[in-house]
């Protein structure tokens, strides 16, 4: 998402300096173009030269210092930029942007660019809390601004308190999602798609369950698919796999409640994909306490609701239904049986008795079998690739 990205990096005053080169080297790292400009108070934390060196570019420090009169360096960086990110942003810094000033080099550019603006903060928690800098923050927000709130936790004051400079991993998250916030040509902007992911598991007892050997790579690979294209993702897992901040993640372990949460969300809903290996069977009685060793014994199964089938009876046209189905042999035509009783619009079919494909690897293959176009095979590749593939097919059924 940050290939090919122009950022402007503003750094303010302030002890987090140090951890800013740690997020502009995983910036650059992501593939974006970095260009950094520092106030006098951050070059007594960190000096320019680190950023020079790892950006390999120099470090716009002075407005007055202009060595090629074709330029103006302040308007160059403020309109070269595709986003301005201040990280960190002091107190004094978000003040005099919020009252417009124009002071000093980062100063300048930020009142002169008209990139998205991307401001972290971090300070002191009692200059965080301070009536002035909440109303400041307002002020900018207000202005269409993105501003983080700071972690909370142990403060280089010697105490705790909210003002932290926030985890490397929560910015890059809030960064890509303020980023695609900003691109109104996303196809599925303004779709709520629903997607279901991994095994579930029924229980038999406090510790024992059945389950299957689906890892949830898949529908996570979906979810992520879905959400770059625009969509809004709501992710039902049994999957232990991480999700990024961005992604909401609703966890089941059981068909029954992942029934119930697909259930209440469908009606909201766009699309659902179903991309999570759901047991047809649980057990009739579950067991309050661990069961005992026995020489033989007989587990009685009922049967799990068919969720796919289920939404498929009460879905409404334009609502798009993907499943998923797993087979050995006849794969096209079990697919198409499935897609005509269930009522979906696709299925994708994958292989699931090679070792290189399907459950639990990072690799699949899979045959798209829809009503309207031959199956379409789609080769043996990473699953993130594969679920682009299917996320493209329903931005091809939208359009
Ligand atoms: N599915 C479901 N609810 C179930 C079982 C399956 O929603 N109780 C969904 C799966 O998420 C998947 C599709 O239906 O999208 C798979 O259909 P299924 O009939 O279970 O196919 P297979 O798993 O391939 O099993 P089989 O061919 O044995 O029926």
């Amino acid at each position: 998402m940050f290939k090919g990205k122009k950022i402007a990096l503003y750094v303010t005053g302030g002890i987090a300096v140090y951890k800013v080169v740690d997020l502009m080297r995983e910036l650059i790292k992501n593939g974006a173009e970095v260009r950094v400009a520092m106030t006098p108070s951050a070059c007594e934390f960190v000096s320019p030269l680190t950023f020079q060196v790892l950006s390999r570019h120099f470090i716009y420090l002075n407005t007055f210092e202009e060595n090629d009169p074709e330029v103006v360096n302040h308007i160059n960086i403020a309109d070269w930029s595709d986003l301005a990110l201040v990280a960190p942003a002091s107190a004094n810094t978000i003040a005099k942007l919020s009252a417009g000033l124009a002071d000093n080099f980062v100063t300048s550019a930020l009142l002169a660019t008209t990139a998205p603006v991307f401001i972290v903060p971090a300070m002191n928690a009692n200059m965080y809390k301070n009536t002035v800098t909440q109303e400041n923050i307002e002020k900018l927000k207000n202005r269409g601004h993105y501003v983080m709130t700071p972690d909370k936790g142990f403060l280089a004051e010697g105490y705790e308190g909210e003002g932290r400079f926030p985890e490397k991993t929560r910015i890059l998250d809030e960064l890509k999602l303020a980023m695609r916030d900003q691109d109104m040509r996303l196809p599925l902007k303004g779709k709520t798609i629903i997607i279901t992911a991994g095994g579930t598991k029924e229980r038999i007892d406090p510790v024992r369950f059945i389950s299957n050997d689906s890892s949830g790579k898949m529908g996570h690979a979906l979810a992520e698919a879905a959400w770059r294209q625009g969509a809004t993702v709501k992710l039902i897992t049994t999957s232990q796999l991480e999700t990024p901040g961005y992604i909401e993640r609703l966890a089941v372990e059981s068909a029954a409640e992942m029934y119930n949460e697909v259930h209440t969300l469908f009606k909201e809903a766009d699309a659902l994909v179903m991309a999570a290996a759901v047991s047809d069977y649980s057990p009739k009685n579950v067991e309050k306490k661990k069961m005992k060793k026995q020489n033989e014994l007989t587990l009685e199964l009922k049967k799990n609701p068919d969720i796919l089938m289920e939404m498929g009876r009460i879905k409404a046209p334009q609502q798009c239904l993907i499943g998923f189905a797993a087979e050995t042999d006849n794969i096209i035509e079990y697919a198409k049986e499935k897609l005509t009783a269930k009522h979906a619009d696709l299925i994708v079919a994958n292989d699931v008795g090679k070792t290189d494909r399907g459950f639990n690897v990072d690799s699949n293959e899979v045959t798209l079998v829809s009503h309207t176009d031959e199956p379409k095979v789609i080769s043996l590749q990473e699953k993130s690739k594969i679920a682009r593939e299917i996320i493209n097919w329903l931005i091809e059924y939208y359009n």
